[in-house]
């Protein structure tokens, strides 16, 4: 276990580790790989059909918080999502600052929901996708990236037995000058224990959901 602190390198800010702290400190140099791989204590849900049936959004959170080792896992979630050319056209914001997630309750329409134990905002950024096609066709990839990237997240919360809220219904400029970006917003992903486990909502039937294109004569 390596626990010296390289001090060249640069860490997102408040999310640094701390010297002496009793993990493992090169795990988040490569938050996919090695924290995505990382042994759980728990046992985890990880049949990923299981979690796709059970997965129920949740307006109803414990004050529980979420534990770093859990965030850990819902970053790195986002980071192992495919990409546009794996250019990673998003970014993610994450926010740990309890009068910023009121502020952001306010931009998305006053939903009280906001304001949960793990608040991420995830970004388009279209500069990031160095492929030759338009503006348009960037701006294109870049929106599937950040919401690609969103629901990876949404799905190992999931997994670890957290629930979730995806946010779409906000003012995206108020949410760029809260955050203090230009980058355009996508989606809150908002994440905490659910005081209540639900079931699954129903879906529509697949007949109505699949379209069979055969070929034609
Ligand atoms: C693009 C998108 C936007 C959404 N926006 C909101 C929102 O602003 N507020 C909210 O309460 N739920 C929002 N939701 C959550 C949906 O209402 C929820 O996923 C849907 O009812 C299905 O329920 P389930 O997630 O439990 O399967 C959004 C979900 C998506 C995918």
């Amino acid at each position: 276990m390596d626990k010296k602190i390289d001090p060249k390198r640069t860490w997102p800010k408040g999310y640094e580790p701390k010297e002496g702290e009793d993990e493992d400190i090169t795990l988040r140099l490569g938050l996919m790989s090695n924290i995505l791989n990382k042994k759980t204590e728990k046992k985890l849900n990880t049949d990923i059909f299981k979690v796709m049936a059970t997965r129920r959004s949740t307006r109803k959170f414990s004050t529980n918080p979420v534990e770093r080792w859990k965030i850990d896992k819902i970053l790195a979630a986002a980071d192992s999502a495919p990409t546009a050319g794996n250019f990673q056209g998003f970014e993610i914001f994450y926010i740990s600052d309890k009068d910023t997630k009121e502020e952001l309750v306010k931009a998305a329409n006053k939903q009280p929901y906001v304001n949960t134990p793990l608040v991420l905002v995830f970004c388009m950024n279209p500069a990031r996708v160095k492929l030759d096609f338009s503006p348009k066709v960037i701006m294109k990839f870049s929106i599937q990236d950040a919401t690609l990237a969103a629901a990876y997240s949404q799905l190992a919360a999931s997994a670890l037995g957290l629930s979730s809220i995806w946010i779409g219904m906000f003012d995206e400029e108020k949410v760029k000058e809260i955050i203090g970006t230009d980058l355009r917003p996508t989606s809150l992903l908002c994440v905490g224990y659910p005081i209540k486990k639900r079931p699954a909502k129903q879906r529509r039937q697949l007949k109505e959901l699949i379209h069979v294109v055969e070929k034609k004569d």
